[in-house]
């Protein structure tokens, strides 16, 4: 008998993925593009080098390419390369990619966790929006991936949507593309990397004001240090 194959889940939302902004209390917040836009700045901020070019970074788990394109769109030039569990969301990301941007990331299907990357390969490895849809059984081997595929002295960034936040719970609770999600908190994101690896890590909470109201993000990053924000950033460095 031939083992039934069971297609990765975001597959089927590829086509229309908006990044779960159909749902009207998060659209009341900002346009798909101003969540994603939240982070890439952040992003921009914490690493300067991504305009001069020399950086490698890594999406894991990149979905339609939303971050690339925005942090393409904000001026970053970096060597971009993305991968993920489904093939239907890197076509949808290779198809998104603006030709005014230049050739297109170069975007590699996993094989569960795993990549075809070589050890140590990248400057920067980011993972946003991800580990909620990973089980929890299987985020060790995402945590060792990750490490692998970063060279030392590397930076690893793990964005997520906090669970501490009402908001964010009533939100994820009404997205369709969140069916299966299991929410994780930052101390849980910070020990998963521990246990994968000697990082130095921070942690940053975000979107405390609604990302469609860019102005506002000084007020966000006064806040950054209150569990509150409805996304977090755990930055860890791998020792060099
Ligand atoms: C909500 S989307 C986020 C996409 C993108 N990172 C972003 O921020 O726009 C979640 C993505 O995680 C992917 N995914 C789910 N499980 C994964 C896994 N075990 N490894 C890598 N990607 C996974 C899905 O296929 C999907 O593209």
């Amino acid at each position: 008998m031939s083992a039934e194959f069971d297609p990765p889940e975001f597959d089927r939302h590829a086509a229309s993925y908006d990044g779960g902004i159909d749902n009207s209390v998060k659209r009341m917040m900002g346009d798909a593009d101003s969540f994603i836009a939240v982070k890439a700045r952040w992003l921009m901020r914490r690493e300067p080098a991504l305009r001069s070019g020399s950086l490698i970074l890594l999406d894991y788990g990149c979905g339609v390419g939303d971050l690339m394109r925005v942090l393409a769109g904000m001026g970053a030039r970096a060597t971009f390369e993305g991968c993920d569990v489904s093939v239907g969301m890197l076509a949808e990301a290779s198809r998104r990619w603006p030709a005014a941007f230049g050739p297109a990331p170069t975007l590699e299907p996993q094989e569960g966790a795993r990549t075809r990357f070589a050890d140590r390969r990248f400057d920067v490895v980011v993972i946003s929006a991800v580990l909620h849809h990973v089980p929890p059984p299987e985020r060790p081997a995402v945590y060792a991936e990750l490490g692998r595929v970063l060279r030392p002295g590397g930076r690893l960034y793990v964005f997520e949507h906090n669970p501490r936040n009402p908001l964010v719970r009533h939100v994820i609770a009404r997205t369709p593309i969140d069916a299966n999600a299991v929410l994780l908190d930052a101390r849980e994101v910070r020990q998963g990397l521990l246990s994968a690896g000697r990082y130095a890590l921070a942690t940053d909470y975000l979107m405390f004001t609604p990302p469609g109201m860019a102005f506002l993000e000084p007020v966000d990053r006064a806040l950054a240090w209150l569990p509150l924000g409805a996304q977090y950033a755990v930055a860890a460095r791998k020792p060099a």
